[in-house]
């Protein structure tokens, strides 16, 4: 075929792809959600950017059958203008292939990837949960990988333990040394859940770094970033600042809610207060949300109720939390970005997407088959949403 009438067969399809997937002007949490070729959006445990006016969604690719939780191909990344139809911009960090020995190679576990701008470097800077391939969930740590573009290709960079060396702040002096016979305290038993409140896993691993597995990225109003992670067994999140570049950290961290036991964090900020929303641990399975709020990202912490109210929030709309999502030019306007697991067919995942409420310092959700940005125009965006 001559160049020009490729091109125009190519248009052609590509129009027709776009006419077969009709324009949405709304959400609708659980049901499936066709990009512009039609396709489920294949993008979990999924954190999002807005740059220059679009809106990036990147998120784990996921396949269908047994495997499909371990990375096959990599960062799926989809870009919108208005959070209802997203275009499929491809794999934006592609996994190394198998055998490689690369940290990233196909078969590790990626999850959790989330994307923030550093000003100074002009660079997108990626940040995910990374298992090293054929060892489970033991190595649990975070990596990162670069691109000059929000669509990548990104390059992967490296992985870390949080933390090496350093202890996290105001930890007590008398913390700082083993107690007699506490790495045979026998786990979920009141004495160990106290001695986890106290350290024994900071202690633990001290020199190596500290474990991090499900985690999110905050960037601030003055431009620094901290990295949020279920450490310690999944028993204790830390927060940790990054460095200027946002590739590593620079050594000040703080645990949250020591013992109780929180994974998928996800963090917004309004009137000067840092909002945290957490699932329990529970693997796949959904469980109920629990919020805190702090005036200070170092903390104290305060723990308020499950931020989900009405039917299934015991389960949080049988979903869990991955995002807080800042609407770009809404004032304290965030939207709750959650998955909705299907660990036999990972591929299968549903994305519940709600506007998140605040009645006084309380997050609130509450499900609405169907909504729209408008939702967050009325008095009360928390009690009820629009069509
Ligand atoms: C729950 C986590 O939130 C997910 O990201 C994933 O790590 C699963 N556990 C694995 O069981």
């Amino acid at each position: 075929m001559k160049p020009l009438l490729l091109l125009g067969a190519l248009a052609l399809a590509g129009s027709l792809a776009q006419a077969q997937t009709p324009r949405r002007t709304a959400f609708e949490p659980g049901q499936p959600w066709p990009d512009n070729h039609g396709v489920h959006l294949n993008a979990h445990g999924a954190g999002a950017l807005y740059d220059h006016g679009r809106y990036y969604l990147f998120g784990e690719h996921k396949i269908a059958g047994p495997k499909g939780n371990s990375a096959q191909v990599g960062v799926h990344c989809y870009s919108s203008k208005d959070l209802y139809n997203w275009q499929d911009e491809g794999i934006a960090l592609a996994v190394a292939p198998a055998g490689s020995g690369s940290e990233i190679e196909k078969g590790c576990v990626l999850e959790r990837p989330k994307v923030v701008y550093n000003k100074k470097t002009g660079q997108y800077v990626m940040w995910f949960h990374l298992e090293l391939k054929g060892q489970g969930y033991a190595a649990a740590r975070t990596a990162v990988a670069v691109a000059s573009r929000p669509t990548g290709p990104y390059r992967y960079v490296r992985s870390y333990r949080p933390g090496a060396g350093q202890w996290p702040l105001g930890f007590w002096e008398e913390w700082k040394q083993p107690r007699p016979g506490e790495a045979d305290l026998k786990w979920w038993t009141p004495a160990w859940r106290q001695a986890v409140a106290e350290g024994l896993f900071v202690r633990r691993d001290f020199t190596p770094g500290q474990m991090a597995r499900d985690m999110t990225i905050f960037v601030d109003d003055d431009g620094r970033a901290y990295h949020i992670s279920a450490s310690e067994e999944n028993l204790t999140l830390h927060v940790a600042e990054l460095t200027d570049d946002y590739q590593g950290f620079t050594g000040k961290w703080n645990t949250i809610a020591p013992a109780g036991h929180n994974e998928a964090p996800a963090l917004c900020k309004k009137d000067g207060k840092y909002y945290l929303i957490t699932s329990g641990c529970t693997g796949w399975a959904p469980n109920a949300a629990r919020s805190f709020v702090a005036s200070s990202i170092w903390g104290p912490w305060r723990q308020l109720a499950n931020p989900a109210v009405g039917p299934e929030a015991d389960s949080t709309f049988r979903s869990q939390s991955t995002y807080l999502l800042p609407v770009a030019g809404r004032k304290d306007a965030f939207i709750f970005m959650a998955d909705r697991w299907t660990p036999k067919n990972p591929i299968a995942g549903g994305y519940i997407w709600l506007p998140l409420g605040f009645e006084g310092d309380q997050p609130r959700l509450r499900w609405a088959d169907r909504w729209t940005l408008g939702a967050f125009d009325q008095p009360k965006a928390n009690s009820s949403v629009s069509q």
